[in-house]
């Protein structure tokens, strides 16, 4: 079937499911919305991530997507049921492939998490790794800052360095080794990240996991395109709902492929 994919996000950062889900499912479409307008959400009550989840969610059966990514922590965690109310295809958020990857990685059972305010906030990270494994024990640390300096485009700054470092501080005196990137923005400071826990702690992404059960539900549903990449070159369709040059900046940075153009959304209206 070669309907495509909708992936949406706040911003930039579901970019980086984005790339994984190229990688994987090479032969889908794609049509993605960041909502650059409203970015960031993880401040934002669950009344309000759910009103403008619903809304991205209706702008994107509009494009007659297959199914839905939310490639948001943030939105996986407080809005999964309502968009799954709204439609009738199939929805995956980001956290439970995510809690899934970071079981499998830890040999302590003792895991970080870090991710914006309201997905700490909600537990449901705890929730779903409790419920693979109860012996799991989890620290969890909202950094609010990081999103607005991955928006702000400054992945490899000193003054990212210095925030990551005051976030990560306390992390560093549990005995982890993993820890859950728990926000589709957090890949890309990846390596200061990295740099700051030590090479003992693995950084589980959650987008590799996502991509995976997507494809295991596009199989099951009988929902993959068969229409082979050699036959046609699949199509990647970007919207925003403000600031298209910095946009596409951002996804050339993040995305293996060029990004030639990105349409700006009156996201209010739907
Ligand atoms: N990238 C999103 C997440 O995974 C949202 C971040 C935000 O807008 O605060 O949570």
């Amino acid at each position: 079937m070669d309907a495509p994919i909708g992936v949406f996000d706040s911003g930039v950062g579901g970019l980086t499911v984005v790339k994984e889900i190229m990688r994987q499912l090479p032969g889908e479409n794609l049509v993605y919305f960041g909502d650059t307008a409203r970015v960031p959400y993880g401040s934002k009550s669950k009344i309000t991530v759910c009103k403008y989840s619903r809304q991205i969610v209706r702008f994107l059966q509009t494009k007659n997507v297959k199914a839905v990514v939310a490639a948001c922590n943030t939105a996986s965690a407080l809005a999964l049921d309502e968009i799954r109310d709204e439609i009738d295809i199939p929805v995956l958020g980001v956290v439970e492939p995510g809690a899934v990857m970071a079981a499998e990685t830890t040999r302590t059972k003792n895991i970080g998490i870090i991710g914006t305010e309201s997905t700490i906030k909600s537990g449901i990270y705890n929730k779903f790794l409790h419920r693979i494994d109860p012996d799991i024990t989890v620290v969890s640390k909202a950094c609010p800052l990081f999103v607005p300096l991955v928006e702000e485009g400054l992945w490899e700054d000193r003054v990212t360095e210095d925030i990551v470092g005051r976030y990560l501080h306390e992390l560093k005196e549990y005995d982890i080794d993993a820890l859950i990137l728990g926000c589709t923005h957090y890949p890309l400071l990846r390596r200061i990240i990295g740099q700051e826990m030590g090479e003992n702690v693995k950084l589980v992404n959650p987008a590799y996991e996502t991509a995976k059960s997507l494809k295991t539900l596009l199989t099951e549903k009988d929902l993959l395109n068969t229409t082979g990449i050699d036959e046609k070159e699949p199509s990647y369709d970007y919207f925003v709902s403000d600031g298209v040059e910095k946009f596409i900046s951002f996804a050339d940075d993040v995305l293996s492929c060029h990004v030639e153009k990105a349409e700006i959304i009156d996201i209010e209206s739907f």
